[in-house]
């Protein structure tokens, strides 16, 4: 070959390699700018992802919020519901207390007097007994048909009868007053010793021996307290509940027991007051029945939580008492129990209320 064809197919291929070259310079910064794109979408992606993320957990959180919310409502309304069931029927048993008392303090108050006239009466009729005991056939007669002597013993004794009846049915009448005590506007000093006590008069019928069923004992241990500031209405409205359960689970226990076990362990209740602090009072209600187990205990304050079968608890009792000792006075309501240790509730109120409560 030529040296000049040496030199043209140098060139030749120079040229063909600066085309090459260049066609490189191009798709590699065809590459670089693809490179660049791709990763701001990967950013968009990603920041699209993330927010998407952060939004539905939000959405989730205000949810739970709202669900929340619901239910509380909920609870909140039920417990509307029966706060004023409970006044309605406090108002009822003070005007059927009221109304009664009247009537019930005329025969009451007259008693003594019918008494003190029929004494007179039978002493006259002695009297002329024995200033005339010669009678005529006809008076004979009548003596022996309306069994004097029978009469003037027993006429005594349906009275006496009747006093203690009429006495009796004035003292339930005052319990009622003092149980229902509708003058729930504002927070009055008491003897919460009283409302106890009025509670277990209420709640005597389902205390005392039946067929079948022992009287439950109740021991009351109550201490030097002061005066209590409170609604008191509402107050005996949670003795009402407590005691109530502790008489429920001693009769289930009672179910549940041999006679012998009965024997030694009889059914009791035990009430303790007591001032724990210069301005705090504790009342403790203690059972020796069934107890409760951890899991039981951590959800009795709830609304509707019931243990009972249906139609003999409505779950409602604690968690309204709850709310009268801890929302209304400004108290602890407390429960220690376990399985086959009985049960004590402790409710413990300033004495003296706070005044934002
Ligand atoms: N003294 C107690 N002994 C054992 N269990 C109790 C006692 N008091 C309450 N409980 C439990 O707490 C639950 C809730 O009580 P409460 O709110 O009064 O509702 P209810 O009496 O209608 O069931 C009861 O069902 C029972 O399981
Ligand atoms: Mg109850």
């Amino acid at each position: 070959m030529e040296p000049t064809d040496w030199e043209n197919k140098i060139k030749n291929l120079e040229n063909a390699n600066l085309i090459l070259r260049q066609k490189l310079e191009r798709s590699e910064a065809e590459r670089s700018q693809l490179e660049v794109q791709n990763q701001e979408k990967t950013f968009l992606l990603k920041t699209v992802c993330q927010e998407f993320i952060e939004s539905e957990k939000k959405l989730k959180a205000r949810m739970s919020k709202l669900e929340k919310a619901l239910e509380n409502q909920k609870a909140m309304q039920i417990k509307l519901i029966e706060a004023e069931k409970m006044s309605a029927l406090g108002i009822l048993v003070a005007g059927i207390a009221h109304e009664i008392n009247n009537p019930v303090n005329f025969i009451y108050g007259n008693i003594t007097y019918v008494n003190d006239y029929t004494g007179d009466i039978l002493k006259l009729l002695e009297m002329y007994q024995n200033r005339y005991p010669e009678t005529d056939a006809e008076i004979e007669d009548f003596i022996e048909k309306i069994d004097l002597n029978f009469l003037r013993e027993d006429l005594l004794k349906t009275l006496s009868s009747m006093k203690v009846g009429s006495e009796r049915i004035r003292e339930i009448v005052l319990t009622l007053r003092n149980f229902a005590r509708v003058d729930e506007a504002e927070k009055k000093p008491v003897n919460i010793h009283e409302g106890i006590d009025s509670t277990l008069v209420i709640l005597q019928n389902s205390i005392k021996e039946k067929p079948g069923l022992r009287a439950i004992k109740i021991v009351k241990n109550y201490g030097d307290l002061p005066k209590i500031e409170c609604y008191p209405g509402q107050l005996n409205q949670v003795f009402m509940n407590i005691i109530n359960n502790a008489v429920d689970a001693l009769r289930e226990q009672e179910k549940q027991s041999s006679t012998d076990e009965l024997e030694a362990n009889p059914s009791l209740i035990e009430i303790t007051t007591s001032v724990i602090s210069n301005n705090w009072a504790r009342v403790s209600i203690k059972d020796n029945g069934l107890g409760m187990n951890e899991s039981v205990k951590a959800k009795i304050f709830d609304p509707f939580f019931t243990t009972k079968p249906v139609g003999h608890g409505t779950g409602l009792g604690l968690s309204i008492s709850y709310q009268i000792v801890v929302d209304k006075h400004g108290g602890r309501l407390e429960c220690i129990s376990a399985v086959g240790e009985g049960t004590e509730f402790a409710i413990e109120i300033p004495i003296v209320a706070k005044s934002s409560s």
